[in-house]
């Protein structure tokens, strides 16, 4: 028997044939990366002694995966959308960018055409017991200059940890608002605490990570996308200091930069003055977009999005 079966001439020649090697037609790109990806699974198996149980094993739960629609849920979960970063940083550091809020994962609750606004918006429209919080700030260039007409495309989780859309109890754009910055490049807007996020027990997401021995928690988070013409397109989204999942995140987000402390205010005449009976709380968080320039790696993420029916 030779030392190793994936060195063998004869699987190292059907890999290439697996690739396409021996055709003229299809993408030489993609060629190279098909006959990576069957090699490293092969090696793999080789290597662990994968047996042809245990590997239709993986192929039912990639199956399964698929039909939870949930490739987008484990993909944060085993690093990759962090590493996905972590590489585009590189890649933008090599090409001189320096500064700029930090980047970090999108995730897969994003929907597309949230309702738009000027200044200032409300997101929460559905009842629910969390604490009212003022979000705002300033949308500026890396010299400070503030930078009106950016798009402040912002969605989160509610107090149960679930986002609309994808729960049906929420009523449609529930916690989504897109708000465009006013002339001082500023915006704001009114919503609820968000609570963390965790996979469903019972889920394909869920059953991997059971099996690595880890949870399935997400710090509370709020999302945004910041967007402006002739800026570097910014995904990223803030946690809460003190969070108990604050450096535990099961999506591996959470970044320098991107920890606020939300301020509470029990003070009854600043509670009246917001025209509330109960105390609130207030955010401050300036987004510093990189402008855009052609050495750059593209920064804007093409992705499949659900939208709204
Ligand atoms: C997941 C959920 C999120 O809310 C998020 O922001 C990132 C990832 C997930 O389920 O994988
Ligand atoms: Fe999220």
């Amino acid at each position: 028997m030779v030392e190793s079966v994936v060195n063998a001439p004869e699987v190292k020649d059907l890999i290439r044939r697996v690739a396409g090697y021996d055709q003229k037609g299809g993408d030489q790109r993609l060629k190279q990366i098909i006959e990576r990806v069957v090699t490293d699974m092969c090696r793999t198996i080789e290597d662990f002694d994968v047996t042809p149980s245990e590997f239709w094993t993986a192929c039912g739960y990639i199956t399964r995966l698929g039909q939870a629609k949930e490739v987008g849920l484990l993909v944060p979960g085993l690093g990759i959308e962090h590493f996905l970063d972590l590489f585009m940083d590189e890649k933008e550091r090599r090409a001189g960018l320096e500064g700029g809020t930090p980047r970090t994962i999108e995730g897969p609750l994003y929907i597309t055409d949230a309702p738009l606004s000027k200044g200032e918006a409300r997101l929460d429209q559905d009842a629910d017991q969390g604490l009212v919080l003022f979000m705002e700030g300033q949308v500026t260039d890396t010299h400070g200059k503030p930078v009106p007409g950016a798009i402040v495309d912002v969605w989160h989780a509610n107090t149960k940890g679930g986002y609309s859309h994808f729960d049906p109890s929420q009523s449609p754009y529930n916690l989504r608002r897109r708000i465009e910055t006013d002339s001082d490049g500023r915006y704001r807007f009114r919503s609820i605490l968000p609570s963390g996020y965790g996979c469903a027990p019972d889920s394909p997401t869920q059953e991997l990570l059971s099996a690595l021995g880890r949870h399935g928690q997400r710090p509370a988070h709020i999302h945004f996308f910041v967007e402006a013409p002739g800026f570097r397109k910014l995904t990223t989204q803030v946690n809460f200091v003190g969070d108990k999942y604050l450096h535990e995140d099961f999506a591996f987000a959470t970044r320098e930069g991107l920890i606020v402390e939300p301020v509470r205010h029990a003070d009854p005449a600043e509670i009246k003055a917001r025209g509330l009976n109960e105390p609130f709380a207030t955010i401050h968080f300036d987004f510093t977009l990189n402008r855009e320039a052609a050495n750059l790696p593209e920064a804007v993420v093409v992705r499949e999005h659900a939208k709204a029916a």
